[in-house]
């Protein structure tokens, strides 16, 4: 484990300095676990950076606002940036190294010209139909950070469930070395999903911001209903609420396909409200009382 939790973290923001570091790390042997990140850190980061650093000797997060998954016209220019704060949430959470890149050291050819990862089709789908070439944009970072840091391990937030489940997909379709581990959604007392993007909200926003939780929960209590009543019991929530405009409202297996007649799926909303657009997720149990037949 590295000793010193209280110190500050080192910055690297070239691919040069950034080998330098791993290379001293890797001399030692020591285990290196990534936490990517667009910065704008909330608790919800802090909770991944935590298990990374009880996991991990060589903690390394990156901060990079990626603007190959923002489509035109969504919020890259505004989105937050925050860096002295962030700093300071490293430094408490114990990261050892912040990876600040600029584009052209994540993408040598321009955003817009280079290679790219293709999320195939459930990268169109729910998010990816909403926001398309998002997933591309995801993964294609995704791929670049892994190949710069080389982890042992890395993290990611169940909050952004269909990003999860891609980033798993790639790194088994591109045999990258990397272990990838969910962390549980982090929400304020009031069901709220920590995001960077609630800060977009005004006060009345922010209070219907919650019937996402509160649809999740009413979709989940309704599993042994089937998909279907999961759905429109979620939906019945969203649609309680002027001033918020339900996206998708979808029950689907753990993997994002079909889902099954019982057992383990997951419930997945989005909405906007406003200029923001919100997502949020739940295991739902689909349950078996339909009778058997
Ligand atoms: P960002 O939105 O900054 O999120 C970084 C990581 O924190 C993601 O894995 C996300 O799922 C996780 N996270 C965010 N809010 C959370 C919450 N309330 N509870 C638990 N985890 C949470 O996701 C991205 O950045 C980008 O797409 C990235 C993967 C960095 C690629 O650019």
């Amino acid at each position: 484990m590295a000793g010193s939790r209280a110190s500050q973290p080192t910055v690297v923001r070239t691919r040069c300095e950034l080998d330098g570091v791993l290379a001293l790390a890797r001399g030692a042997e020591r285990r290196v676990g990534l936490v990517p990140t667009m910065g704008a850190l909330h608790a919800g980061h802090a909770a991944l950076l935590r298990e990374a650093r009880a996991d991990a000797d060589l903690v390394v997060t990156s901060i990079f606002v990626n603007p190959l998954q923002f489509a035109p016209g969504e919020d890259l220019h505004r989105y937050p940036r925050t860096w002295d704060a962030d700093l300071e949430t490293c430094a408490r959470e114990g990261v050892d190294v912040v990876l600040a890149p600029d584009v052209a050291d994540i993408y040598p050819d321009g955003p817009d010209g280079g290679v790219s990862v293709d999320p195939g089709p459930l990268g169109a789908v729910l998010e990816g139909a909403a926001r398309p070439g998002h997933f591309r944009g995801v993964l294609t970072v995704v791929a670049a950070l892994v190949g710069l840091v080389r982890p042992a391990t890395a993290w990611f937030g169940a909050k952004d469930y269909q990003q999860l489940v891609l980033v798993r997909r790639m790194v088994r379709q591109l045999s990258q070395r990397v272990d990838v581990r969910g962390v549980p959604i982090v929400r304020e007392p009031d069901g709220l999903a920590l995001s960077s993007r609630n800060g977009y909200l005004d006060a009345d926003q922010r209070r219907d911001a919650t019937a996402l939780w509160r649809a999740l929960q009413a979709g989940s209590g309704r599993g042994s209903a089937g998909p279907a009543e999961v759905e429109s019991a979620a939906r019945a929530v969203l649609d309680g609420v002027s001033g918020l405009w339900p996206d998708y409202v979808s029950v689907v297996a753990p993997d994002l396909a079909k889902p099954p007649d019982s057992g383990p799926s997951r419930l997945l909303v989005a909405a906007r409200i406003g200029e923001t657009r919100l997502i949020d997720n739940a295991a739902v149990d689909l349950g078996l009382s339909a009778g058997g037949g």
